[in-house]
């Protein structure tokens, strides 16, 4: 027989996906960046535009193509990400963070380039924190808004996984195992998606269109 059409699940909802890693600026040629490929964002908001929604993806540093039907907005910094993040989250069912935002940035952006020929080096780069995007969409969520983090563990990673998703105060949480050539720029993941009502969906490894699915699912479900 023919195979089966997708469901249109999410028709008529809007979600936000973050996808990619960020980059704090240095100075005009150096940054502080993450191995985030953008690969598990990308294969989100594809599969969510296959399932009828609206999609706007937050997408950094990516080298990907735009996913058709989704509307993209580019940022590169952990502030410009939170800054599109909130705007596009204020009309969403779903916001979805599976970007690496980075946890700090230089507190002094060097407007020149750092030479070399600065003594012994440079200065040491003092960092600050950036601000936690996850945790404020949690401290402003509209009414029925389902938010979904993502975590990357190398160790205990059911545990810290836990003591994540209690701190962050989100729906569901997706943990990753990471280490050598496992999930970062990968094709294929494995998961765990754990649930703030303490249910815990294993994901065995495949593609990450598959996780994907099974985080939309979970998503769905608890959509209103
Ligand atoms: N996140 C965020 N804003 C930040 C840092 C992280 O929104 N400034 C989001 C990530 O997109 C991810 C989730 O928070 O969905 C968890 O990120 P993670 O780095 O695992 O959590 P942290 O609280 O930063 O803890 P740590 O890095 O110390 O493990
Ligand atoms: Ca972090």
């Amino acid at each position: 027989g023919a195979p089966a059409l997708p469901t249109a699940d999410l028709a008529g909802r809007h979600v936000v996906v973050s996808s990619g890693g960020t980059r704090e600026a240095i100075d005009p040629v150096r940054f502080i960046g993450n191995r985030s490929s953008g690969l598990q964002g990308h294969a989100l908001a594809r599969t969510a535009v296959a399932r009828g929604a609206r999609v706007t993806l937050v997408a950094a540093n990516v080298a990907l193509p735009d996913p058709a039907g989704a509307e993209v907005v580019r940022v590169v910094s952990a502030d410009d990400m939170r800054e599109a993040v909130r705007k596009a989250a204020s009309s969403a069912d779903a916001v979805v963070m599976a970007a690496a935002v980075a946890d700090f940035r230089p507190a002094d952006y060097r407007d020149q380039k750092i030479k070399k020929s600065e003594s012994d080096g440079p200065e040491p780069i003092r960092l600050v924190k950036n601000a936690d995007i996850l945790a404020g969409l949690v401290a402003e969520r509209t009414a029925g808004q389902v938010i979904v983090g993502f975590a990357a563990e190398t160790d205990d990673v059911i545990a810290h996984g836990r003591a994540k998703l209690a701190r962050k105060g989100c729906d569901l949480l997706v943990v990753n195992q990471v280490g050598e050539n496992l999930t970062l720029g990968a094709a294929d993941n494995a998961a765990v998606v754990l649930t703030a009502d303490g249910a815990e969906v294993d994901v065995p490894r495949g593609p990450k269109e598959a996780l994907a699915d099974v985080v939309w699912d979970l998503v769905a479900a608890r959509l209103l």
